[in-house]
């Protein structure tokens, strides 16, 4: 990968905060165009502080909620309030305690029957909401990635049918490692977003980071996040970061 944006903090707190940061900039510069931004929010373990310190007076006060239109960049196919649930997890961390934000939450159906009908319905959603970017596809102002030790990101698996979607903005997608369905955004989406940031942490992620950082293009799902006309930005804790060369180090 070329030299990529990667931002490393001492730890989880300061990751946080620069993330915090940037969505209020985010929300901000729309604001001050008169505008909406769209952000889509990843679930997972990550980046629930970040969830909360937006829910906390400092940023609560600061980010003009009614211009931020906030989304999900996938579920799993359980009930809304099943532990496993992102959306739960968001509920918890920010939409209970901001009711601004709630106001503006699209949550996707997964719990549904029929996981076509809820990736056709979240997909008209998002057009509804987002303009779109020069190539036709829904452009989010921000998307925040994890990344699995796997290298997957959003419910984008390794060896899973969703992988190869170029035409869908969200599909369901059987990850057979995991033996369940996802609903998920897709490459198309994620690459037309004006930005994307990873925020990983941990030092189990540290080997696959290397991988997907300094090793060569590979299929790993992670790399596969290229946004075509935005920018990609590596929020990592030194302890993700530990196995990462100088070169990538002099980022900080
Ligand atoms: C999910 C996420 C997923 C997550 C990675 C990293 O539904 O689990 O969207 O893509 O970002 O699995 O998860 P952690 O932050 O818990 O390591």
């Amino acid at each position: 990968m070329a030299a990529a944006d990667v931002r490393i903090f001492p730890a989880l707190k300061e990751l946080s905060e620069s993330a915090a940061e940037r969505i209020s900039e985010i929300a901000e510069g729309a604001a001050a165009q008169g505008k909406n931004a769209a952000v889509a929010l990843s679930g997972g373990g990550t980046p629930r502080a970040l969830y909360e310190l937006l829910s906390t007076g400092r940023f609560a006060r600061r980010i003009p909620w009614d211009r931020l239109q906030i989304f999900q960049v996938d579920e799993r196919v359980v009930p809304p309030d099943d532990a496993q649930s992102n959306y739960r997890m968001i509920r918890q961390a920010l939409l209970d305690r901001v009711p601004e934000a709630a106001a503006h939450f699209h949550r996707i159906a997964a719990e549904r029957q029929d996981l076509e009908w809820a990736a056709n319905e979240y997909a008209e959603e998002i057009r509804a909401e987002l303009s779109p970017s020069p190539n036709g596809w829904p452009r989010f102002e921000l998307i925040l990635l994890g990344m699995g030790d796997d290298g997957h990101t959003a419910s984008l698996f390794p060896s899973t049918h969703a992988l190869d979607e170029a035409g869908r903005v969200v599909v369901p997608n059987f990850v057979p490692r995991l033996g369940v369905s996802r609903v998920t955004l897709t490459f198309p989406v994620l690459n037309a977003a004006a930005e994307v940031i990873f925020l990983v942490a941990g030092a189990k992620k540290a080997p696959r980071l290397k991988d997907v950082i300094e090793g060569p293009p590979g299929s790993c799902p992670a790399q596969r996040v290229r946004p075509v006309s935005g920018r990609l930005s590596w929020y990592v804790d030194e302890a993700a970061a530990e196995l990462l060369s100088g070169r990538q180090r002099k980022g900080s």
